[in-house]
């Protein structure tokens, strides 16, 4: 099947939008990110849907779409890559259809939950993985617990490259620099995962690759925690609405 007559294929709105046929996995945590939920089409088949169709249009158009392209664009060119979701397409600029992998993101370190915590076993896997999609010229950028789906099989998924880096492409110099920079900041993103489930685990170099942590990640850090959770992310505005409304009450 070519590529439109694949897009042809897939649910369009108004279907996409239809409550019946969908089941909300997340609610976008902030204007800037998609909904995310499992497409059920009438012949049963399951799709995964990350849709800006209810944030504000200035922020779909200034940030969204392009997020969402630019994902579609990297799994395009990742196609038939193992342990990470197959694409099928952009039904119109604000929806992506992915393969719904059956699997649940990894559980926190302290609340196990009834299957326990993966086995160092696991994260071997998922470091081959990494270093698969790597050596295919594609850094992900974005590393931790919640892009990481673990399903009942012990195998590891990659998921959500909204904020991945391709090797090869246009800024030929500039582009491989940032790819080196966000390959290493892979490495170090997923030992500290490791880490954080199985320190025993680690070999002695990765424990030393763990503790020079870049600069830049530093710098992400650091934005992550006093820019985007304060300000960004609307879950913060939520409970600040709240608050307001409270004392507004008890006035
Ligand atoms: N292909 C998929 N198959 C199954 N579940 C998925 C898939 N992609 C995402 N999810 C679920 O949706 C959640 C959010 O998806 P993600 O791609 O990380 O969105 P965001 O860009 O908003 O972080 C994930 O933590 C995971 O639980
Ligand atoms: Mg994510």
């Amino acid at each position: 099947m070519t590529d439109n007559e694949a897009q042809k294929t897939l649910p369009k709105r108004p279907e996409l939008s239809d409550p019946g046929r969908r089941t909300l996995i997340r609610r976008g945590h902030s204007v800037i990110h998609p909904d995310v939920y499992v497409f059920e089409t009438a012949n049963g088949t399951r799709f995964l849907v990350k849709d800006m169709h209810s944030r504000p249009l200035m922020m779909r158009w200034l940030v969204g779409r392009r997020c969402l392209r630019h994902e579609y664009r990297i799994l395009k060119g990742l196609r038939n890559g193992k342990n990470i979701p197959q694409v099928y397409g952009m039904p119109d600029r604000d929806a992506l259809i992915l393969d719904f992998i059956e699997a649940a993101p990894l559980p926190p370190e302290d609340e196990p939950g009834e299957r326990g915590l993966p086995g160092p076993e696991f994260f071997t896997r998922l470091k081959d993985v990494l270093t698969k999609l790597h050596e295919r010229g594609v850094a992900h950028g974005d590393i931790r617990r919640k892009n990481v789906l673990w399903d009942a099989d012990d195998q590891p998924y990659l998921i959500d490259f909204g904020t991945a880096v391709c090797r090869d492409g246009a800024f030929g110099w500039f582009r491989r620099q940032l790819f080196r920079a966000v390959r290493r900041v892979d490495d170090v993103t997923l030992l500290k995962l490791q880490h954080s489930y199985h320190p025993e685990s680690l070999t002695e170099a990765e424990s030393i690759r763990l503790k020079a942590v870049p600069w830049y990640l530093q710098v992400g850090r650091f934005l992550r925690k006093h820019v985007y959770r304060p300000f960004i992310k609307q879950k913060r505005w939520h409970e600040r609405l709240e608050r307001f409304k409270r004392r507004r009450h008890q006035e």
